[in-house]
């Protein structure tokens, strides 16, 4: 996934002080890569290089804890975000077909971002709503019963209101714009009066 520009210059300006607030100790790998995920969402593989250079410590052993532990995340958030429950009872109430309508949908598989950072689909563990299971978490949002039907409703509303929301900032800059002129076109006719 390309980095983008905060992203870089938070590699280049800030790990190397994060790394020194733990004194760049190895045994601190984990409070370290937790501080850097805090900064950008999620872990790139650029950081954590950077991080086994700074620590003098093979990359190797920074990606194992990184990605054996599921706290830590190696692709970002998207700006909408899909977990699919796979508890007990999702699972057996279809939970892994509402996965596979998603990963068709989005066009991604399971744990994955879309490369425009739209989407992310991840599995979760029991989220306290068994009764409605197949449940999936979608922005903060719990749905119930999903079925592959209610995964094509979701991406609507998905779809309908992101293009709502270009809708809004295409019409933003014209609006103000044609309040502008009409101001202007207002004061035209006093300015002439006064001449
Ligand atoms: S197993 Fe999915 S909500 Fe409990």
């Amino acid at each position: 996934m390309k980095l983008l520009e905060r992203e870089k210059e938070i590699i280049s300006n800030e790990l190397q002080d994060i790394v020194d607030e733990y004194q760049s100790k190895p045994e601190n790998l984990i409070p370290i890569l937790q501080k850097v995920q805090d900064k950008l969402g999620y872990l790139p593989l650029p950081a954590m290089e950077k991080i086994a250079q700074a620590l003098h410590i093979p990359a190797v052993d920074v990606f194992g804890p990184a990605t054996f532990y599921n706290q830590f995340r190696l692709n970002p958030p998207g700006e909408h975000q899909v977990k699919v429950c796979m508890g007990t009872a999702c699972y057996m109430a279809g939970g892994s077909i509402a996965m596979e309508s998603f990963e068709r949908r989005l066009n991604i598989k399971e744990g994955e971002t879309s490369p425009d950072r739209k989407y992310s689909l991840e599995r979760v563990a029991c989220v306290g709503c068994c009764t409605m299971a197949p449940v999936v978490v979608v922005d903060d949002e719990v749905e119930g019963s999903v079925t592959p039907t209610r995964v094509d409703g979701i991406m609507l509303s998905f779809e309908a209101s992101d293009g709502e929301k270009k809708q809004e900032q295409v019409e933003g800059p014209e609006k103000e714009q044609r309040e502008e002129l009409e101001k202007e076109e207002k004061s035209e006719p006093e300015k002439k009066e006064g001449e």
